[in-house]
């Protein structure tokens, strides 16, 4: 049973080369980390994939993509599809990142057909929600994070292949991390939408991580937290050194 859940988002980052080595320094130091109920997933760009798959396939590492259209095949120039990236050896899929939103016009509609296409491929989601700054400010969020946990979910029945993370647009790449108890009542928000749409037992098996600025000195902290499942790091993926710490840190 995985108990914690933690993914690096390399997002528009490294040469293949440099990602090469990336994912070989991450694998050399995971010697020394007890996995026990860890689950590592590294999601790097579609460039990647390959070159990556053929470092990590004998670890416990997994890919993840970090987008992946909603047709399985068709005219759609520059599209990624679900079916090929599993075929790859992708095993995770980010869905709905708030720079996929922010920059793409990715709408919940969108997301909740990328989410029905991923799950026929196999793939597994992992579907971004968050607030603003301003929908917070404005004491808005939980209703902003649980109208897109409720579009996402439409027409889904089976959701123990989800994963859900917590992301506050404002602490993304800002070094402005939610606090704990920020952290820990939205994820708990979140378990508590799921069971309104679900039930107890799917909404206390599903996984939800934080993301926003989680770096190896906040990690222990969020990580300790009843709610917070695991997270999806960016900035400190980056460094192996600092992602094996963030990983080292759940105890
Ligand atoms: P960050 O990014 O850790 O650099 O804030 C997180 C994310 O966008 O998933």
């Amino acid at each position: 049973m995985i108990k914690c859940f933690i993914a690096g988002n390399w997002k528009m980052n490294t040469t293949v080369e440099e990602g090469k080595s990336l994912a070989s320094s991450i694998i050399e130091n995971l010697n020394s980390v007890d996995l026990g109920g860890i689950e590592i997933a590294l999601s790097v760009p579609f460039t990647h994939i390959t070159e990556i798959h053929k470092i990590i396939k004998d670890t416990n590492i997994k890919i993840a993509a970090q987008n992946c259209h909603f047709e399985i095949k068709g005219a759609f120039t520059g599209e990624i599809s679900p079916e090929t990236l599993k075929d790859m050896g992708v095993t995770y899929v980010l869905l709905g990142h708030s720079e996929r939103r922010q920059y793409f016009a990715e709408t919940d509609e969108i997301v909740n057909k990328k989410v029905v296409a991923a799950l026929k491929s196999n793939l597994k989601p992992i579907i971004c929600v968050g607030e603003t700054s301003k929908q917070r400010e404005e004491n808005n969020h939980k209703q902003v994070v649980k109208c897109q946990i409720e579009k996402a979910f439409l027409n889904v029945k089976e959701i123990e292949n989800i994963t859900i993370a917590y992301e506050p647009v404002w602490a993304i790449g800002t070094d402005v991390v939610a606090t704990t108890k920020e952290a820990e009542e939205m994820c708990l928000f979140i378990r508590q939408t799921i069971e309104d749409l679900y039930n107890k037992s799917m909404a206390e098996s599903i996984l939800i991580q934080y993301g926003g600025s989680m770096n190896k000195e906040n990690a222990k902290e969020l990580l300790g937290q009843k709610n917070i499942n695991g997270g999806l790091i960016g900035g400190a993926s980056l460094k192996a050194e600092d992602f094996i710490t963030i990983i080292n840190s759940y105890k």
